[in-house]
């Protein structure tokens, strides 16, 4: 056995080795969130299969995980029109509650959530694959992220709690709820990505219908209750089944006001077309990405391996910020390819809760294929996979594959492979890595490996350009979370961070009147008496 492939021998354990805290229970979910109600479904399931596989008799078997129900496109509209009733243009009770009782169901909500802690994480784990640590992190980053989101909110209300003067009038100028709120996320980030739009809208006062994803879906489970429990009736509403068949009509309806989706601009772009009154759609999308990293003859090569694999391969490559291209200057190729191959080889592959894994089963099952397929496309054009075992393959398992040289005729350049694939391509001019950027389809993010002031500042400025953000010295990611997180060309439309969400998910509404002693009493007496939530200079502590 080679020394690599002894990282990941007998991966694939059979159930009993599984050790009982990282069990879980089947669940054949049969309700759905529906105006306040967990109602029951008997129609069509659909079964969620483990990227963990099982050896049975009929060799490796993805474990079956449980099941979810398959609503159809009338369902799908019964939910639209429960969210479009609590939403009632904007004067339902969600809409219209004050900023202190919003905030208060949002950590009702948190209270809930975190009691669910445990069992959240063990799915993360076997739905999508996701390390121990990471799916811990995922969880705390989420129920972080909601604490960091009400605390804004909060400032924002006390900028807000004070009228303004100018040209002789006398105005209140607050943030307003869009209305309904589609939210779509991928698997990679099944809680976490879906909330960091999902929760800023809900807590606007918004009404939100939520499409699960299609792994971890599971995930979501323990959190209805929650949901339900929070919220006034109606405000947030689940919709599970086939994208094709119960989102079109939704979007064909027009009643949906904003569209918050994570996923490719192809389906973005797709779900856009089909409202029947762009004007009346905002949306807030974060879509394809294929950051480069470059790593420069000046570069301090041991700390671009470092973060090139943390960029490229955590969670085997599967984030939207990973990096997926990377560009070596050709005097320090060799040094740095060796270097890189090392570190990637002594990488331990195994199942979610063991210790040290860092390389999981992918939950993709079209995925593994995929990878093979890219990597015979730059072998059949001259590249090597340089690792040993790199592209190993067995059931929903690969083994990380070094890829050099690549150029601009292979897949591996052009495509996002969402995967354990580090394509190394060598340059000889810094333009070359500048051009790719120009050329390329999307804007996220690069990260620049350098230690010459001069070098990187001259890369600093056509990039910050290009994209959305430019890492010096380390690997491309959304966090901090108060940090602004978008793209440009086909990477995002709209802003995410703790607070531009929060505008992303409203609108500036304001109350104005011309300054006389009349309007004074009137809007004093408002105030005094507390009659609007709106117009109130309440001071949130
Ligand atoms: O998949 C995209 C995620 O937003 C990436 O977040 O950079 O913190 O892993 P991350």
């Amino acid at each position: 056995m080679s020394s690599a492939q002894s990282n990941f021998k007998n991966l694939f354990k059979s159930e009993n080795e599984i050790p009982e805290e990282y069990q879980v229970p089947i669940i054949h979910q049969r309700e759905y969130l529906l105006n306040g109600e967990l109602v029951q479904w008997n129609g069509d399931v659909t079964e969620i299969y483990s990227p963990v596989c099982i050896p049975t008799e009929n060799g490796l078997e993805r474990k079956l995980l449980g099941s979810i129900p398959n609503i159809g496109p009338k369902e799908a509209l019964d939910v639209l029109d429960a969210c479009v009733k609590a939403y009632d243009n904007g004067l339902g009770e969600w809409p219209t509650m004050s900023v202190e009782g919003r905030i208060q169901c949002m950590q009702k909500f948190v209270y809930l959530m975190i009691k669910e802690r445990d069992l959240v994480i063990k799915l993360l784990m076997w739905e999508i694959g996701k390390t121990l640590p990471d799916s811990t992190k995922e969880f705390d980053r989420t129920v972080d992220y909601i604490n960091q989101t009400i605390d804004a909110l909060k400032d924002l209300d006390r900028e807000s709690s004070r009228f303004q003067q100018a040209e002789g009038t006398i105005a209140q100028i607050r943030r307003a709820p869009l209305g309904v709120v589609l939210s779509m996320g991928p698997f990679n980030y099944p809680l976490n990505e879906i909330f960091t739009t999902l929760i800023p809208a809900l807590i606007m006062g918004n009404t939100i219908l939520f499409k699960l994803p299609k792994h971890g879906v599971l995930a979501h489970y323990p959190l209805l209750k929650a949901f339900q429990e929070a919220f006034p009736k109606g405000t947030v509403n689940t919709l599970y089944g086939k994208g094709s068949e119960i989102i079109t009509p939704i979007m064909e309806s027009g009643k949906v006001n904003v569209l918050a989706f994570i996923g490719s601009s192809k389906v973005a772009n797709g779900l856009k077309k089909l409202h029947p009154k762009v004007n009346r759609l905002r949306a807030i999308l974060s879509l394809d990405a294929k950051n480069a990293a470059i790593v420069t003859k000046n570069a301090n090569l041991d700390i671009a391996v470092s973060e090139i694999i943390l960029g490229s391969l955590s969670f085997n490559g599967q984030r939207c910020t990973a990096l997926k291209l990377i560009f070596v200057q050709k005097d320090v190729a060799e040094e740095f390819t060796q270097k890189l191959t090392a570190a990637v080889s002594v990488m331990k592959g195994g199942l979610p809760w063991e210790k040290d894994v860092k390389i999981t089963p992918l939950p993709e099952v079209n995925k593994p294929p995929y990878l093979e397929e890219c990597i015979a496309d730059a072998i059949s054009k001259g590249a090597k996979v340089l690792n040993e075992n790199g592209g190993y393959n067995e059931a929903s398992f690969v083994f990380p594959a070094v890829v050099y040289p690549v150029n601009d005729q292979m897949k591996l350049y052009h495509e996002e492979q969402f995967g354990p694939v580090i394509p190394v391509v060598p340059f000889e001019t810094i333009e070359e890595p500048i051009d790719y950027q120009v050329n390329a389809d999307h804007g996220m993010q690069v990260s620049i490996f350098s230690e010459d002031a001069m070098e990187v500042s001259k890369l600093i400025d056509p990039f910050v350009n290009l994209v959305s953000r430019v890492n010096i010295n380390c690997q491309a990611q959304r966090g901090p979370d108060v940090f602004p997180f978008t793209g440009r060309k086909d990477s995002a439309e709209g802003t995410l961070s703790v607070f531009d969400a929060l505008r992303s998910f409203s609108i500036r509404s304001l109350v104005a009147a011309k300054i006389t002693d009349s309007n004074k009493d009137l809007l004093n007496t408002i105030v005094r008496d507390h009659d609007s939530n709106f117009l109130s200079t309440d001071y949130i502590f």
